[in-house]
């Protein structure tokens, strides 16, 4: 039986990826796709969602979420992924429209009619999953699993201490990491071992499919900031991380680890405190990856890919 999950996002080009994986991968049945604030604004992610959707000849509906954070101000990373948050590609414009539900009412109603078999898996800020444990807490312990893209054990990217997503909104990612549901955490410390370098780049071009060209657009476009801030090889694959995992979990190394998010105003806002040598005796709320196949992260991602026409 397909895993069922709800992939909540703000594509974004990793997004993005991520969503054509898992259109691509009969071990996993997407119930819906629910979308953010986030590397873009709202109207702009869910447009993108729907997009993706045409794209990969899905007919998964998708809800839009939360405009804004909680109680933070709102911050984009249009100068990573473009003024539409999908910058690159040509794309078809979709056919389907959004449906009426917001996406925590989606949540809550799809979790309480499939007790202990829906996956969340987010990779954007965690306002929708924030808002929907605190709506209907009684879905929390009806969630197995949470298989988050977010946070880092080391360093931040939007800030020297927080990774973006959490930085989008740490007060709704600390309801979500203190919820006492078993969490999967892909932070950038594992992230940024998965990266697009360009012979990988060109396997993708060598599948002279539509899906495939699409798929080098965004790299390409996606690239241009992980070679100048970081001197990377490539951009990083964060996103598609997370559905990787549940296709292929080894290839990924997981410890357990108790994470916290930083609330204090100051230079570690937003920051996922990672405790790795257990020195709080807290118990561990998270898995969190530590190192990645990158070798075989590329080859499931682009036999999926090489599914579609
Ligand atoms: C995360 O931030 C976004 O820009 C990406 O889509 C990814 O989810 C990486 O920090
Ligand atoms: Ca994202």
């Amino acid at each position: 039986m397909p895993r069922k999950i709800i992939i909540d996002c703000d594509p974004g080009h990793d997004d993005a990826m991520n969503l054509l994986l898992a259109f691509a991968s009969p071990e996993l049945e997407v119930l819906g796709i629910t979308t953010t604030h986030g590397n873009v604004g709202l109207e702009r992610t869910a447009h993108n969602a729907l997009t993706i959707v045409e794209l990969a000849g899905s007919t998964v509906p998708v809800f839009a979420g939360a405009d804004r954070p909680l109680l933070r101000d709102l911050i984009h990373a249009e100068h990573v992924h473009g003024k539409s948050g999908l910058e690159g590609p040509i794309l078809p414009q979709p056919t389907r429209t959004l449906e009426g539900q917001r996406a925590a009412e989606f949540i809550i109603e799809t979790v309480l009619a499939n007790p202990h078999q829906v996956t969340l898996v987010p990779t954007g800020p965690l306002t929708n999953l924030a808002l929907a444990f605190r709506l209907e807490p009684k879905i929390i312990p009806l969630i197995p699993e949470l298989i988050v893209m977010g946070g880092s054990t080391d360093f931040g990217n939007f800030s020297p201490a927080a990774e973006f997503n959490i930085l989008c909104d740490p007060h709704a990612a600390h309801i979500v990491y203190s919820s006492g549901i078993p969490l999967v955490m892909f932070g950038l410390n594992v992230t940024h071992q998965v990266l697009a370098t360009p012979p990988r780049v060109e396997q993708f071009r060598a599948l002279h499919t539509r899906v495939g060209d699409v798929m080098v657009a965004l790299l390409e476009f996606f690239k241009k900031s992980y070679e100048t801030r970081y001197q990377f090889a490539g951009p990083a694959l964060h996103d598609p991380c997370t559905v990787a995992y549940l296709l292929r979990p080894e290839i990924f190394e997981l410890q357990a680890m108790h994470v916290e998010v930083e609330l204090l105003p100051g230079p570690s806002f937003g920051r996922t405190v990672c405790d790795v040598w257990s020195v709080t005796g807290k118990t561990p709320n998270s898995r969190v990856a530590i190192k990645a196949n990158a070798d075989l992260f590329f080859e499931v991602l682009l036999e999926r890919i090489s599914r579609y026409p």
